[in-house]
C-alpha cells in the first residue's frame, strides 16, 4: 500500500516536472520567436538609416546575448522532452509514422536554424559599428530572412507534434 502511494507520489512529481519543462519550453519559444520578430520588423520599417544603426549599436550585442539564451533554453528543454516521450523508440519502431517524420523535419529546421544563427552573430559581432562588405551584408540579411521563415516552419511542426502526442 506504501509502495504504491509512494510510486503515485514519484510519478505525480515526474509528471510535474515535465510539465514546467514543457512550459520553459513554450516561455523561450515565445521571447526567441518574438524577439526575432521585433527585430525584422525594425529593420524593415525603421526607414531612417542613422535611427537604425543607432538601434544596432546599442540593441544589436544584448539582443544577441538574449536570443542565444532563449536558443539554448530551447534546445535543452526540446532534448529533454524528446527523450521523455521516447522519440529514439519511435524513430525504431515507426521511422514512417506521422509522429516520427514531423520530429525529424522539426529538428533539420532546427539544426538549419541554429547553423544560421550562428553564421549570422558571427558577421553582427565582428561588424558591429564597423561598414560591412557587401558579401557580409548579403550574408547577413539572407539569413536574416532564413531564420525569419524557418521560425514560422518550425512553429508550424510544434504545433503539429503537440497533436499528435
Ligand atoms: C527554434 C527551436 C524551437 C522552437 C521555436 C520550438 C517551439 C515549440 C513549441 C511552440 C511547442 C508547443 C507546440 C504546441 O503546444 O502546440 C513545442 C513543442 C515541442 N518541442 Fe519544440 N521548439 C524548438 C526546438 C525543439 C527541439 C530542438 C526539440 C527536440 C530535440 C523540440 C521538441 C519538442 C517536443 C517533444 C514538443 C512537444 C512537447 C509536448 O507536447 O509534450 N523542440 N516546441
Amino acid at each position: 500500500m506504501l509502495t504504491n502511494i509512494n510510486r503515485l507520489i514519484e510519478k505525480l512529481a515526474y509528471t510535474l516536472r515535465m510539465e514546467i519543462v514543457f512550459y520553459i519550453h513554450i516561455l523561450a519559444a515565445t521571447a526567441w520567436i518574438g524577439g526575432a520578430l521585433l527585430l525584422f520588423a525594425l529593420g524593415i520599417f525603421l526607414r531612417d538609416k542613422q535611427a537604425q544603426a543607432n538601434v544596432y549599436e546599442h540593441l544589436g550585442p544584448l539582443y544577441g546575448y538574449f536570443e542565444t539564451f532563449w536558443l539554448v533554453t530551447l534546445l535543452t528543454t526540446g532534448t529533454v522532452m524528446y527523450m521523455h516521450h521516447g522519440f529514439g523508440d519511435v524513430f525504431k519502431y515507426a521511422y514512417d509514422s506521422d509522429l516520427a517524420q514531423t520530429m525529424i523535419h522539426k529538428v533539420y529546421m532546427v539544426g538549419i536554424l541554429t547553423f544560421l544563427t550562428i553564421i549570422h552573430m558571427i558577421i553582427a559581432f565582428k561588424t558591429h559599428t564597423k561598414t560591412r562588405t557587401k558579401w557580409q551584408q548579403i550574408i547577413s540579411r539572407g539569413s536574416s530572412l532564413l531564420i525569419f521563415l524557418l521560425n514560422l516552419i518550425i512553429l508550424w511542426y510544434a504545433t503539429q507534434l503537440r497533436t499528435m502526442l
